[in-house]
């Protein structure tokens, strides 16, 4: 499976914080916002990413991620020129895509707790898999709504009068197929190929899965100045609680196989002393401890 990671857009609600930098790399605790969805999917094993955002921001992005062969992974870069929708996504990168089934995750998006992506992933049989989470504000979502069975029934782009408290998460598998969905999409009221619109036609297949997340799974919102003060403070408290820290796509990388420990600690080699380096130094301790080698 192939993966999008989008991250255009005007982020025009967190300005003046986005004058000069994009949305989904201002800082989320100790780290961009980016490396959340990335290490998503670094966690999930996916190998081949996408990246779209701006003609403005590409560069940043690209000096930062660089080919993700560091996290054993590589990362290529398409261009989106407008913000003509999430669903555009498609049409931007569908040769990178080919024949391969898909995962779309919006870069603004921040999880933690649960390995649910992974198991999606790794479970995928076809047609679609989207997340429902429950929130207090579901109108500003898209929303699913399920019958008595639990089965999805209907799905609405940020509805006045939600059906449900269930919103969608930026977060959507998809076989193959969505290409051509999204080549015979309209521009919706707003002017935006909508991803919703993409969802009601798996929907409308019966090829539509929609998996709970369960209450114990944070998903956090970054798109206030508000909300990202809170996504912050939310992070930090469970970082330094734990000792373990999220976001982080070198440990992902070294859990998921996709670096050995010799690439691990070469990486951290690179890396300036801080407490991010401080960190991923404890981390590849604890795999000598476990692994029985001590150096
Ligand atoms: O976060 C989940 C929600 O994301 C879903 O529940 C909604 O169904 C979905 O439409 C979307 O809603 P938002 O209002 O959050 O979409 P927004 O326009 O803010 O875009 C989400 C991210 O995608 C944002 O970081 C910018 C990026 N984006 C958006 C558009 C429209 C692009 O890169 N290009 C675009 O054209």
């Amino acid at each position: 499976m192939k993966a999008i990671l989008l991250a255009g857009g005007s982020g025009s609600r967190l300005y003046p914080l986005t004058q000069v930098s994009s949305k989904q790399l201002q800082a989320v605790y100790d780290k961009p916002m980016v490396y959340y969805p990335l290490t998503v999917l670094i966690a999930s094993g996916i190998r081949e990413i996408c990246l779209i955002s701006t003609p403005q921001d590409l560069p940043r992005y690209q000096s930062l991620l660089r080919d993700g062969s560091q996290w054993g992974v590589s990362v290529v870069y398409r261009e989106q020129a407008k913000p003509e929708g999430i669903a555009q996504a498609f049409l931007i990168a569908a040769d990178f895509v080919g024949s391969d089934d898909v995962i779309l995750m919006l870069g603004d998006n921040i999880f933690s707790g649960g390995d649910d992506f992974r198991r999606a992933v790794t479970g995928f049989m076809g047609g679609a898999t989207v997340f429902a989470y429950h929130v207090k504000d579901p109108e500003r979502y898209g929303v699913v709504e399920f019958d008595r069975t639990g089965k999805a029934i209907s799905i609405e782009e940020k509805p006045l009068v939600p059906k449900s408290n269930y919103a969608v998460p930026g977060v959507y598998v998809y076989d193959n197929g969505v290409l051509e969905i999204a080549r015979d999409l309209k521009p919706s009221a707003r002017g935006e190929l909508e991803i919703t619109d993409v969802n009601r036609e798996y929907l409308k297949r019966d090829k539509l899965q929609v998996w709970r997340l369960s209450r114990g799974f944070a998903w956090l919102d970054a798109g206030t100045s508000s909300a990202l003060h809170e996504a912050s403070s939310y992070i930090g408290t469970i970082e330094r609680r734990q000792g373990v820290k999220i976001g982080c796509p070198e440990e992902a990388a070294l859990v998921r196989g996709f670096l050995s420990i010799d690439e691990f600690e070469a990486l951290i080699g690179h890396m300036p002393r801080c407490e991010y380096s401080e960190y991923l130094r404890g981390v590849a301790s604890e795999w000598h401890r476990l692994h029985g080698e001590q150096r």
